[in-house]
């Protein structure tokens, strides 16, 4: 195998803010958004990792409209059906964070291949990158669909390895997910955490990210003095 080093970012609250839907539920249920917003997001992952251990494999927006679902119920916000399906649409076009652009600008320019990798379907990631305007940065989108189960199971960081052709110590996983970094390092991989909000916390399991860093620009600065590249 190649000894390049290989970038594999996460999408959801890595590159792509999944807080990005609060201006249109805002418009919906006003100060309840917040709250909606955090919630439907912990279902939505709750749900994949449900799934995974019950190999009952769904496509990744079924588990983010089964969890919307989920939060109307929850937070008494009886949405008709059309504005469900409209908030389903902007999932589709989140933006990505203000510093995934220059980030990757850093990483390409440090010579580092990146690919995407994601719980979304390749069709769904394709989409959101090329919306933000980042598709161009990655050798490829790597998708959880191929195995039909979801992150943290080990088989997808193998299937990560395998397809961009790395060995797993040269393999990084950038990820704003604390639960996404320990299945890298459980996978042996190097691993970056992008802590995404002062109040993020990173489960205290043990193991520790390789990096933690504040920003994607940040992260390449601060991987190239590690490996003084
Ligand atoms: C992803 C999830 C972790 O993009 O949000 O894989």
């Amino acid at each position: 195998m190649s000894q390049k080093t290989v970038l594999a970012f996460d999408v959801y609250g890595t590159l792509i803010d999944t807080q990005g839907v609060l201006d249109a539920l805002q418009q919906v249920m006003g100060d309840t958004a917040p709250a909606f917003s955090k919630l439907w997001r912990e279902k939505q992952l709750e749900y994949s990792f449900r799934r995974g251990l019950m190999r009952d494999y769904v496509d990744f927006s079924v588990c983010t409209r089964h969890a919307l679902d989920f939060a109307c119920q929850a937070l008494k916000q009886p949405l008709e059906e059309a504005v469900r399906n409209e908030l389903m649409a902007v999932y589709k076009t989140l933006p990505a964070f203000p510093d995934a652009l220059a980030g990757l600008e850093a990483a390409k320019a440090a010579g580092l291949t990146c690919y995407a990798f994601s719980n979304g379907s390749a069709a769904a990631v394709e989409g959101l990158l090329a919306h933000a305007g980042i598709r161009d940065f990655f050798a490829g989108v790597i998708s959880v669909e191929v195995l039909q189960t979801f992150k943290p199971n080990p088989d997808v960081y193998q299937h990560l390895l395998n397809t961009a052709e790395v060995n797993a110590e040269n393999a990084w996983l950038i990820s704003g997910n604390p639960f996404d970094v320990l299945g890298a390092l459980n996978h042996g991989m190097k691993t970056a955490w992008v802590k995404r909000s002062d109040e993020a916390i990173f489960d205290p399991w043990g193991p520790e990210p390789t990096i933690e860093t504040s920003s994607i620009i940040n992260l390449v600065n601060q991987y190239k003095q590690k490996y003084k590249k």
